[in-house]
């Protein structure tokens, strides 16, 4: 196991299209599954895509079995490796209307002492696989569902600031939330 560099915004690498992964259940995979778990638990991160250390493949890994000092009011996501994810965006339980959109603050390893509100959908369905193939389904909203989009926007090219709409609300964590410990952020 090795931590790896995290690419920073500007590195053209973070803005391709991963490829989905093949082949599963392999010493590579697993390999590459336990140093992105090292590095994105060295930087106290919500989530970490493949693409952030360089590696152009449709895999994400998220959520943390302890509160995450970087976001300590967040609710607890399960630890989780999604391989090869589609989203689905979902009306209300039991609505017929269009999904619903809130907006919430972000940051992100690759862009590091910075955060923004950036719009998500507040509740949706997401499937993939972990590295051993095996199926993962969930229906999740709120912080959940903004940690699933957050990282699948990596395999797509995507950093949070080309989702931001509002820039009056786009900042530096220090001065946004000067309460956070500062050795605690990205
Ligand atoms: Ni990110």
């Amino acid at each position: 196991m090795a931590i790896r560099e995290i690419l920073k915004m500007g590195d053209p690498r973070l803005l391709r299209i991963a490829s989905p992964v093949t082949v599963f259940d392999t010493d590579e995979l697993h390999l590459l599954v336990s140093d992105m778990l090292e590095t994105m638990a060295a930087a106290n991160g919500a989530g970490l895509a493949a693409p952030q250390i360089g590696v152009d493949l449709q895999l994400v890994i998220f959520g943390t079995d302890a509160p995450n000092p970087r976001y300590p009011d967040a609710p607890l996501v399960p630890r989780t490796v999604l391989i090869n994810p589609v989203i689905t965006p979902l009306s209300e339980p039991g609505g017929i209307d269009a999904p619903q959109e809130e907006a919430d603050w972000e940051g992100c390893l690759s862009l590091p002492g910075l955060r923004a509100v950036v719009p998500r959908f507040a509740r949706i369905h997401y499937a993939g696989f972990d590295q051993y193939g095996d199926p993962i389904e969930r229906t999740v909203a709120g912080f959940h569902a903004r940690v699933v989009q957050h990282e699948c926007d990596h395999l797509i090219g995507t950093l949070y600031p080309m989702r931001v709409r509002d820039f009056s609300r786009f900042g530096f964590t220090a001065v946004l939330f000067p309460g956070l410990d500062a050795a605690q952020d990205d």
